[in-house]
């Protein structure tokens, strides 16, 4: 991927160089939409720290003064101080050797169908939104990249108050994000409101709601991404590309938002529930609070085994690329052994016939309310296992 100009000036200005006495910079990681991002060494104090810089400008000046104001709080990335170089300023942060959410979910599925460690991390970012909210700040660009980590992820970070806010109500659409927007803040000219089936008394009727030129809570707004968050963490899935009747997926939840999660995520009947109040219009969106108080109460977000086994294959997919399934896909025999015992099966069943020359077999059972429910099973028949010895199992769609 090419560079962008201004990250390799900044590059060339910075990398390997002493900043003042104490501060050398080590190592560039990243860039953003506005600038770079560096580890330095800290000498006097012995740490590793982060220099975000950036061109001196209006932008930066909001950013780092909302950022400092914030960052006392546990689950905020703390900003020490801000750094004039040149013409561009910088902000020292606290170094997150983790990396970002984003990574921590798709290149290391470090959160994968673990409900506690989704819970845990969920609700420290709950926290600190909660706190930028409590001191009338709107973050507005809520997503994984810019939440970071500790090592193992356990702890999480939220920073970039890039597009943060003190406004109650804005007009400013489509800035930042689309992905993480709510339909309000992605704009009025495209703006689609989801009809939800969860409060049918408000909704009588199936229709698209119409667009209104209006302006949007970033409160309700910063509720809104957090449900999209949540589906990275939990389902190692973005729900969707855009918050607009034209991106299909969108459409489709927009049609049948209860369905269309059932369809495509493991997630059981309460976590389902949440979320349908989440992505409700903005007037009949869950508050945060609530939100964490669900989240915590909540013992597990995924159905089970049994459930995933008689779900729509792109369920049982899902399952398998980053929730509960992957173990059991590793061939997990404790779990297999639950998963037949829900079925009311303690052996393999006689029609899972095989022999020497394949090494799998089909499972085929009835489920209690008379559904086909199917398995295709790894397997192996020797001379030590005459009758079929499983070794693994996967859904129906293998
Ligand atoms: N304190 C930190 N510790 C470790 N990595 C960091 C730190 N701060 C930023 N990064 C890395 O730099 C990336 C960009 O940081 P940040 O989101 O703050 O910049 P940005 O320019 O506002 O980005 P964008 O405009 O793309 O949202 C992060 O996703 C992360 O990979
Ligand atoms: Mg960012």
């Amino acid at each position: 991927m090419s560079i962008a100009p201004h990250v390799h000036k900044l590059k060339l200005k910075l990398l390997r160089k002493q900043i003042d006495d104490d501060l050398y910079v080590e190592e560039y990681l990243a860039h953003g939409s506005y600038g770079a991002v560096f580890r330095v060494s800290d000498r006097y104090n012995r740490r590793q720290l982060v220099l975000k810089v950036m061109h001196k400008s209006s932008r930066w000046e909001e950013e780092s003064t909302l950022h400092y104001f914030l960052s006392k709080h546990p689950n905020i990335v703390t900003l020490h101080e801000n750094i004039e170089l040149g013409d561009y300023a910088a902000s020292l942060l606290d170094y997150c050797p983790g990396g970002s959410l984003h990574d921590m979910i798709y290149a290391r599925a470090a959160y994968a169908g673990d409900s506690a460690s989704i819970r845990s991390a969920f609700l420290q970012i709950i926290d600190a939104v909660d706190h930028c909210h409590t001191n009338y700040v709107y973050h507005r660009d809520l997503k994984p990249l810019n939440v970071l980590c500790n090592e193992d992820g356990s702890k999480v970070f939220l920073t970039d108050f890039g597009l943060a806010t003190r406004d109650d109500a804005s007009h400013e659409h489509s800035h930042g994000t689309v992905a993480y927007m709510s339909p309000g803040m992605f704009g009025p000219m495209k703006r689609v409101e989801p009809i939800v089936t969860y409060y049918p008394e408000c909704y009588p009727e199936k229709h698209w709601c119409s667009t209104k030129i209006a302006p949007y809570s970033p409160e309700a707004n910063d509720v809104w991404s957090l449900g999209v968050l949540f589906l990275d963490l939990a389902c190692g899935d973005r729900i969707w590309e855009s918050p607009n009747a034209g991106d299909e997926r969108y459409r489709k939840f927009s049609e049948d938002p209860s369905a269309f999660l059932r369809s495509e995520y493991p997630l059981n009947d309460h976590t389902r529930l949440l979320l349908l109040r989440i992505f409700s219009p903005e007037r009949y969106r869950i508050s945060l609070k609530a939100l964490r108080e669900e989240i915590y109460s909540i013992d597990g977000f995924y159905l089970s085994d049994y459930e995933i086994a008689s779900s729509t294959p792109q369920v049982q997919k899902n399952a398998v690329k980053y929730g509960p399934w992957t173990d059991l896909a590793d061939g997990d025999y404790g779990r297999l052994a639950g998963v037949l015992h829900e079925c009311g099966v303690e052996n393999l069943p006689s029609n899972s016939d095989t022999d020497s020359s394949t090494d799998f077999v089909d499972i085929s059972l009835t489920t209690p309310q008379n559904e086909p429910f199917h398995f295709r099973s790894d397997c192996i028949k020797d001379e030590e296992h005459p009758t079929p010895y499983i070794t693994g199992l996967y859904p129906s769609i293998y």
